[in-house]
C-alpha cells in the first residue's frame, strides 16, 4: 500500500494574476473550500494519512493557517519549501527524506478530481509495489498536457509533454504513484528545453524499463483544469452544481476521515470551532447527528 503522499502546492500562478499575485492558488476558493482541499482528499480516499505539502518560499504561515502540522483531521502533514519552481520531478528530490524508503504518490496542488468509481480506482492502484502508475483522462484539448498513446491493451506506447499534434487525446493527470527509485531517478534528470525538469521524462524512465502502467478515470469521472480564470470557475461552478443538488460535500477532508475511522465524532467538534459558525461547519455538525 502506498502511506505516503505529496501535494506539490508551488508555483507561481502566473496564468491566474492578479488573483495569485499576494495569495497562492492552491489557497483561492474552489466554490466553498481552498482549492488545495480537492487534491489533499483524493490522497486521503486512497488511504493515504502522511502527506508532505511543498509549498513556495515564504507561503508555509498562510497554509499553516488552513492545514496546520498538527491537525485534528487525522493526518501527519509536514511541508517543505520549493525555493524556484523548477519542475514537478522536484519534489521528489526535496521529499527525498519524507519519502525515506517507501513508495509515493504525488498529486499537483491544481488538479481537481471527481467520480463515481474514484475511489475504488484509487484504493485498487494503490496497492501497488513495483514500477510507476499514471491516470489518464479523455479531453478535448490533449495539446496542453502531458499525453499518453495507448494500444488496445492499456499498454502505453509513447508519452510526450504538450504535443502540438497529440496521437490521442488522453491526457496524464497531476496524480501519480511512484516506487522508491522515483528519489534517484528524479536525481539524474536535466532540465528541457524550457529549463525545467519535467515529470514526463520521470515517467519515460519507467515506461523504458516496462514499469509504468496506466489506468483511466472513465468519461464517467471528471478530471477538471483550474489552470487558467475560466476554467476555475468552471470548476467552481461544477462544484456548486453538485453539491447544492445532493447537499452533500465534495473535499470535505473531516467527513472522509470519519469514514476512514481515523477520527471521531470528537475530532469533529474540534473541528467545527476551528472554522467557526460556517456553512461547512454546519455541514460537519450534520455528520455526527
Ligand atoms: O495537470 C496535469 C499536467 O501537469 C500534466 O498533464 C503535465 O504532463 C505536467 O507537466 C503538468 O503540466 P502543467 O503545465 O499543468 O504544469 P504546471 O507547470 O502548470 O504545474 C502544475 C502545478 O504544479 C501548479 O499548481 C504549480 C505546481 N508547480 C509547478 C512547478 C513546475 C510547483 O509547485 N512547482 C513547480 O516547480
Amino acid at each position: 500500500m502506498i502511506k505516503k503522499g505529496i501535494i506539490l502546492a508551488g508555483g507561481m500562478g502566473t496564468r491566474m494574476s492578479p488573483l495569485t499575485k499576494a495569495v497562492n492558488k492552491q489557497l483561492l476558493p474552489l466554490y466553498d473550500k481552498p482549492l488545495i482541499f480537492y487534491p489533499l482528499s483524493i490522497l486521503m480516499l486512497a488511504g493515504i494519512k502522511h502527506v508532505l505539502i511543498i509549498v513556495n518560499k515564504g507561503q508555509l504561515n498562510q497554509f499553516r493557517k488552513i492545514l496546520p502540522e498538527k491537525n485534528n483531521i487525522g493526518l501527519k502533514i509536514e511541508y517543505k519549501e520549493q525555493l524556484k519552481p523548477a519542475g514537478l520531478p522536484q519534489a521528489f528530490t526535496i521529499g527525498e527524506k519524507f519519502i525515506g524508503r517507501d513508495n509515493v504518490a504525488l498529486i499537483l496542488g491544481d488538479n481537481f478530481f471527481y467520480g463515481q468509481s474514484l475511489t475504488k480506482i484509487l484504493k485498487k492502484n494503490a496497492s501497488f509495489k513495483k514500477g510507476a502508475k499514471i491516470f489518464v483522462y479523455p479531453v478535448k484539448n490533449a495539446q496542453q498536457y502531458g499525453v499518453a498513446t495507448l494500444n488496445k491493451n492499456k499498454k502505453i506506447l509513447k508519452l510526450d509533454e504538450k504535443p502540438k499534434k497529440p496521437k490521442s487525446n488522453l491526457a496524464v493527470t497531476g496524480l501519480y504513484f511512484f516506487d522508491n527509485n522515483v528519489v534517484s531517478f528524479s536525481k539524474n534528470l536535466k532540465p528541457s528545453s524550457r529549463g525545467e525538469l519535467e515529470i514526463i521524462d520521470l515517467l519515460k524512465i519507467y515506461l523504458k524499463r516496462k514499469k509504468l502502467s496506466a489506468e483511466f478515470i472513465g468519461r464517467g469521472g471528471a478530471w477538471l483544469d483550474t489552470g487558467n480564470v475560466k476554467d476555475y470557475y468552471d470548476a467552481c461552478n461544477f462544484v456548486s452544481a453538485i453539491e447544492n443538488r445532493q447537499g452533500l460535500k465534495i473535499a470535505c477532508l473531516e467527513e472522509i476521515s470519519l469514514k476512514n475511522k481515523w477520527i471521531n465524532s470528537n475530532n469533529i467538534l474540534d473541528a467545527i470551532s476551528f472554522y467557526g459558525n460556517c456553512e461547512y461547519s454546519k455541514y460537519l455538525k450534520s455528520l455526527i447527528n
